[in-house]
């Protein structure tokens, strides 16, 4: 067992121990190493002017994804390799930067590091944007104040040959320098190699923290001063980086992260990956996990209301066992979840919803992208001919927990399939919800949503 870890940044080895693995990545390069170049504004991964890309091991190599360095911790980077702007320029410029200063692509540049390693992003793995909407999508996390987008999206598509961060930083001696698998033990945080070992420390550290992707952690740390009494990590534990479909279902691993998850339901559930399209930004999906939405217990938290109409299960291992509970049986209040202290989310199992089944996921928030949810709702019907054979209804927003709705699912079924339905089941949802008003949007919004989003469906799927 280690009493530190280990990992690489721009090539050379980095080792921390003792309370320092408690700091944040993006501390840690600016003010330990004086590597300034990433930058610090509102510290909640709300901004990406901290964008780092993280190298971790795939194959027999790395792949590098963008992540906010204000909301990761030196502790979460055991057997990574980090890479910022320094590291991009360690040979001069490079054409995509070069294409920012030709296309006045930065003003006050406070925000540029973190867009040029955004975009960095965009080339790996021999891709690149083909178009202004590719840009947008993949710099959905990365805010700017005085230049204005538009110069900035040139300056990504303007780019001739942008070498990989392998071209910049040969995988192989670095891969065979990474520690892998072994466990390690620094103070209160564990990082155990097996799930035994994980459900042991959560017994002895009832309160402990188990920390993922640290999105929703690093902001109550950064923000609300929290201070752990102690930290888990699933990191080293074999199995639950697990994605697959078994039958008629998919298992999500506990580890999975919410952009692992978005490139595999692509094509498969389109729904699901069109609202993991609008959940955070690449820099919270390259880090945040499914199993971390769903034990954060949001009411608003943006997987909940697809995870309860396809009647999905959670798999909690602890010491005398594994308990499946379904994901509605959950949450028994706000923020109240039937997990025992020792226990942990392994797996998620989620029925896929079958091909003549209409899904429809929706979510109303201020902005389009990188904004939390004001109101959200996922709709599954089952029809034959012009009848609804049956419906299952979830709304997340208006209430302490994300909410079926009982009485409007049993309003639905067997009536005609027809505008006239679904507008007289309105005013049945709005009965069943107790919305409060709230920075998001007012109660009668959120009333007002709850039926007219049935309307919606309705031209959705006709
Ligand atoms: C800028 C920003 C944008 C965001 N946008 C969205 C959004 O659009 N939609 C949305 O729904 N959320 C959003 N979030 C919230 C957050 O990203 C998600 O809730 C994310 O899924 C959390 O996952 P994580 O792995 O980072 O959790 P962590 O922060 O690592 O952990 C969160 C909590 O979950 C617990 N936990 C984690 N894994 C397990 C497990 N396996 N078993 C038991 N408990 C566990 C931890 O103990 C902790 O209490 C956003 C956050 C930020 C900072
Ligand atoms: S400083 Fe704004 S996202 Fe990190
Ligand atoms: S150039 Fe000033 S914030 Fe973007």
């Amino acid at each position: 067992m280690r009493n530190e870890v280990i990992f690489f940044i721009n090539g050379a080895e980095h080792r921390a121990g003792g309370e320092g693995v408690f700091q944040t990545l993006s501390r840690y390069l600016r003010y330990d190493q004086r590597a300034t170049g990433t930058k610090i504004v509102c510290e909640e991964g709300d901004c990406g002017a901290c964008t780092v890309l993280i190298g971790r091991r795939e194959g027999k190599g790395l792949r590098y994804r963008p992540v906010n360095s204000c909301i990761q911790f030196l502790f979460q980077l055991d057997g990574t390799h980090v890479v910022t702007v320094e590291g991009l320029s360690r040979n001069g410029l490079t054409p995509l930067q070069e294409s920012m200063v030709r296309t006045h692509g930065a003003q006050c540049g406070y925000c540029t590091p973190g867009f040029v390693m955004a975009m960095a992003a965009m080339y790996e793995g021999g891709a690149r944007p083909a178009s202004p909407a590719d840009v947008r999508s993949a710099l959905t996390g990365n805010l700017c104040r005085c230049t204005g987008y538009e110069p900035i999206i040139k300056a990504a598509l303007d780019v001739n040959g942008q070498p990989a961060i392998d071209d910049l930083f040969p995988p192989a001696p670095i891969v065979e320098a990474l520690p892998n698998g072994e466990g390690v033990r620094i103070g209160n945080f564990f990082k155990p190699a097996s799930l035994a070992q994980a459900i042991e420390f959560k017994a002895a550290h009832p309160k402990c923290v188990i920390v993922q992707g640290a999105t929703d952690f690093g902001v109550w740390c950064n923000k609300r001063g929290f201070v752990p009494e102690a930290v888990l990590s699933l990191d080293a534990v074999p199995g639950l980086d697990e994605l697959r479909i078994e039958g008629d279902e998919l298992h999500v691993g506990g580890r999975t992260t919410l952009a692992v998850l978005e490139e595999f339901v692509e094509g498969k559930i389109p729904q699901l990956a069109k609202i993991l399209d609008r959940f955070g930004s690449p820099q919270i999906k390259n880090a945040g996990t499914l199993a971390g939405n769903v034990a954060n217990a949001s009411p608003i938290a943006d997987s909940l209301p697809f995870l309860y109409v396809t009647g999905a299960t959670l798999e909690l291992s602890g010491s005398t066992g594994v308990r499946n509970v379904p994901v509605e049986k959950f949450y028994r209040g706000y923020k109240t979840l039937d997990l025992q202290p020792d226990e942990i989310i392994t797996r998620v199992r989620i029925p896929l919803p079958a091909a003549a089944d209409s899904l429809r996921l929706y979510k109303v928030s201020k902005r389009s992208h990188l904004d939390i949810s004001s109101f959200t709702a996922a709709v599954l019907m089952r029809r034959r001919a012009d009848q609804i054979e049956s419906v299952r209804i979830a709304y997340g927003g208006v209430g302490p927990v994300v909410l079926r709705l009982p009485k409007t699912e049993r309003f639905l079924a067997g009536r005609p399939f027809a505008l006239e339905t679904f507008e007289e089941a309105g005013p049945i949802a709005r009965s069943e919800i107790t919305p409060i008003s709230d920075v998001r949007g007012s109660a009668d919004f959120r009333y007002l949503l709850a039926g007219n989003v049935l309307r919606k469906f309705y031209y959705d799927v006709r």
